[in-house]
């Protein structure tokens, strides 16, 4: 069978990113393979663990079960966008200042589904973070402290904190 090659027009972490690829390809694939953006963790690759977890328009989806070519031309958002001018997002600071990465090999898929929970809901309860976060693995921290991080970084946008 022939392999076909598309020139896909992705838009990733707001820059254009026009790139050569094979149309089986998956979003995954070209973010780590062709891009050069190894934030996103490889991890079941079958809808399993959440570790893959990007943003495309604002919301979390699998990066392992789509194809690139089906997200052309949208908003693609990767950990590696999430600090801005060199800031991280509040996220990534309460997420340290709690310890809620361990290995860390779910926290990018961790910190996407959070940012798309928070930024239509700043201040989640318990409950509705369980429900954003249900979706993605951690076999290390036993959650409590990823659901702690999310709460305090709620509480610092609601407040004003940046983005
Ligand atoms: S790698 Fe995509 S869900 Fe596990
Ligand atoms: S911190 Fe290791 S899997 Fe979550």
């Amino acid at each position: 069978m022939q392999t076909q090659v598309a020139l896909l027009h992705l838009r990733v972490n707001g820059e254009a990113h026009p790139v050569a690829a094979p149309t089986h390809k998956t979003l995954l694939e070209v973010l780590r393979e062709d891009l050069g953006l190894t934030g996103t963790k490889h991890g079941c690759e079958v809808g399993e663990c959440g570790t893959c977890t990007v943003l495309v328009d604002g919301e979390p989806i699998l990066s392992c079960l789509t194809l690139a070519a089906d997200v052309e031309g949208r908003e693609i958002t990767t950990v590696e966008g999430l600090a801005q001018n060199g800031e991280l997002h509040p996220l990534q600071v309460a997420f340290a200042e709690r310890g809620a990465a361990q290995c860390g090999y779910c926290t990018p898929g961790m910190l996407l589904s959070a940012k798309a929970l928070l930024d239509r809901n700043p201040r989640p309860t318990e409950d509705e973070i369980k429900e954003a976060l249900s979706g993605n693995l951690c076999r290390c921290t036993g959650y409590l402290k990823i659901i702690e991080a999310v709460k305090l970084a709620g509480e610092r946008l609601a407040q004003g904190g940046p983005r």
